[in-house]
């Protein structure tokens, strides 16, 4: 009997023990590798290039173009390498370390040629923001025909994160001419498209709607004349900043830094924030997005796209730091890097 008590009386400390251990445990180092293969929890390449990342109710949504392996060169299209268009991909995360494939939330229509979202097209750069009036979740994206001359931006909506989205259509902003482009929620509610335009010459700003699924028309030119796209913003002490690339289709050129009052501008271009070696090349990549990490008060993830255009879905992603210098955005190359520092 005595040594039965004695029993129970080591077992309740070898749980205690153990329960210590567990909720003692760090949580595992959230390490980003800039440059690498990044796998999904199922072990399968992430496939959500040209993406942004929406943060909702304590998770991370990544959405990105899903490129088919289909890359191939075409002599009779002015970027030359392709890869079949596969929809709108998205990934969930708690910790932007481990991301679960949520599916292709935006799927391409495989059966009609004529469509915006037929596989033979061009489905690029799509962003999402959640409107806190309709509780919908809006998607803009670059809709184009293979020899980006059609230049529409398209817009879809969910009731879920991980969608469906269904599609809206497509249009000319303003009648002007949509290609790179990415959206931005102001702390008032008020979101904004930001996108190439007038043959990639000059970048608008436009205001949207109260849904956010139409243009208002109160929209400004900036950067006349100067070719920039890929833009990626954020806000950050009360000013607003822009980083787009230069105009050379699937090689990587010099970034650009901006800064503003006002989401529409007037924007002051304040130099490339890259530093160090590979900054003339923004390390081999392109803008795409800026994400604040929640929690973190100025901590800021640059999102850049390495493309690879022979092989487009072996893409990778080159993710950085943001750091801030005398007022002024910096990024650094780093081989790896915690999320946690
Ligand atoms: C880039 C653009 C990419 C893709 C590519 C095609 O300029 O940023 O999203 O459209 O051209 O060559």
């Amino acid at each position: 009997m005595q040594k039965k008590k004695y029993l129970l009386f080591l077992g309740a400390w070898a749980c205690l023990f153990m329960a210590g251990v567990g909720a003692c445990r760090k949580p595992a180092p959230r390490t980003i590798v800039p440059g690498t293969v990044w796998h999904d929890t199922e072990g399968n390449p992430i496939n959500a290039h040209g993406g942004g990342i929406l943060y909702h109710d304590g998770t991370y949504y990544w959405y990105g173009e899903y490129k088919g392996d289909s890359t191939r060169y075409s002599p009779d299209i002015c970027v030359g390498w392709r890869a079949e268009a596969g929809g709108v991909a998205c990934y969930s995360s708690a910790d932007l370390a481990e991301w679960t494939f949520e599916g292709v939330v935006l799927p391409p229509d495989t059966a009609d040629p004529r469509s915006d979202l037929h596989p033979s097209q061009i489905i690029e750069r799509p962003k999402v923001v959640y409107n806190d009036k309709t509780e919908k979740f809006v998607m803009w994206v670059h809709i184009d025909d293979p020899n980006y001359e059609k230049a529409h931006a398209g817009v879809a909506v969910a009731d879920s994160p991980t969608g469906p989205f269904t599609y809206l259509g497509s249009c000319k902003p303003n009648g002007e001419d949509s290609r790179d482009q990415t959206l931005f929620k102001d702390d008032d509610g008020r979101a904004y498209h930001i996108y190439s335009s007038e043959w990639n010459k000059t970048l608008h700003i436009g205001l949207l709607n109260e849904d956010y699924t139409r243009h208002t028309g109160t929209y400004t030119r900036n950067f006349v004349g100067q070719y920039r796209e890929a833009p990626a913003v954020f806000k950050h002490e009360g000013k607003y900043y822009l980083i787009p690339s230069g105009c050379t289709g699937w090689d990587p050129n010099t970034a650009q830094c901006a800064v503003a009052d006002s989401m529409l501008g007037e924007w002051t271009v304040i130099g490339n924030p890259c530093k160090g070696e590979g900054a003339e090349t923004t390390f081999g990549a392109q803008s795409t997005f800026v994400l604040p990490v929640e929690g973190q008060e100025g901590r800021l993830v640059a999102m850049f796209d390495r493309w690879n255009k022979t092989d487009l879905d072996d893409s990778r992603y080159v993710w950085l730091p943001i750091a801030f210098t005398d007022g002024r955005p910096v990024i650094e190359w780093k081989d790896a890097w915690n999320l946690d520092e």
